[in-house]
């Protein structure tokens, strides 16, 4: 169910208000790079997140689930975010029932779950924030949701909080196959970004890409970058 709209929600989900432009287009480049980094090793769940709060995490994980959708692929795009949960807001959704009905009470997550504002997207919102987010996120029940959201999406998309603030998203790396590390130009200090790193390296995650996120691009330049592309895409991509 979608809630009232806000100017600013709509305008953060940028590749399916304004797909032609700038932005978008780069979104669609980070969805073809993700497919160079599957050549070897299949990457159908990916996990978002970066060092600090509010580097773009929600944003990404939002923009990357709906180009996937664009191109043919049924998509999932999980809020595991359960401490700051956002998802539902960026698209506009009731966030009554969501991921942590699934984990807390069994129901079936694709019935909790919404339609997206694009063909193939399906969206989990998070669900009432519960006291313990760790303790859920590390337990057995979530290890065993994404083998199952597998078999009915071909690519699942997670949010999650930051990396150096909680455990969580560390907890949850060792789960999903790939982590996209989203860090702000200009902010994240590179000695933060290097731990952020080690945390997940400690626990075997796959560092799948980092995104350079809230680059500025000069005025004048923009022409450059805008409209520069096929109408439709028709491939189906896969990784
Ligand atoms: N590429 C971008 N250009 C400009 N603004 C952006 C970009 N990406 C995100 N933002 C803005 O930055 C703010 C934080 O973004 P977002 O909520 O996606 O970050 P987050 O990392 O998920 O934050 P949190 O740690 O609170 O979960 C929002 O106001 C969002 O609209
Ligand atoms: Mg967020």
């Amino acid at each position: 169910m979608r809630s009232k709209n806000s100017h600013k929600e709509n305008v953060a989900l940028i590749t399916q208000r304004h797909p032609r432009s700038a932005v978008a287009e780069a979104y669609r480049t980070l969805r073809t790079n993700l497919g160079f980094a599957s050549v070897d090793h299949a990457c159908r769940s990916i996990l978002v997140t970066s060092p600090g709060p509010e580097h773009g995490k929600s944003t990404t994980a939002a923009n990357l689930a709906i180009v996937l959708a664009q191109a043919g692929q049924k998509v999932l795009l999980a809020d595991c975010d359960l401490r700051k949960p956002d998802i539902h807001r960026l698209f506009s959704l009731d966030n009554a029932a969501g991921l942590t009905n699934t984990l807390i009470q069994g129901r079936d997550p694709v019935e909790l779950a919404h339609p997206g504002p694009v063909k193939n997207l399906t969206v989990l919102t998070s669900g009432p924030v519960p006291p313990n987010p760790a303790e859920l996120l590390g337990s057995d029940r979530v290890r065993s949701l994404w083998p199952q959201l597998l078999e009915r999406f071909d690519s699942v998309i997670i949010d999650t909080p930051p990396v150096l603030a909680v455990t969580d998203s560390v907890l949850l790396s060792r789960q999903i196959d790939g982590v996209i590390l989203v860090v702000s130009a200009g902010v994240s200090r590179v000695e933060v970004i290097q731990q952020a790193k080690e945390q997940l390296a400690k626990a075997s995650a796959r560092i799948i890409g980092v995104v350079l996120n809230k680059v500025k691009i000069p005025s004048r330049d923009y022409h450059y970058y805008y409209d520069y592309h096929r109408d439709e895409e028709q491939e189906k991509i896969r990784f």
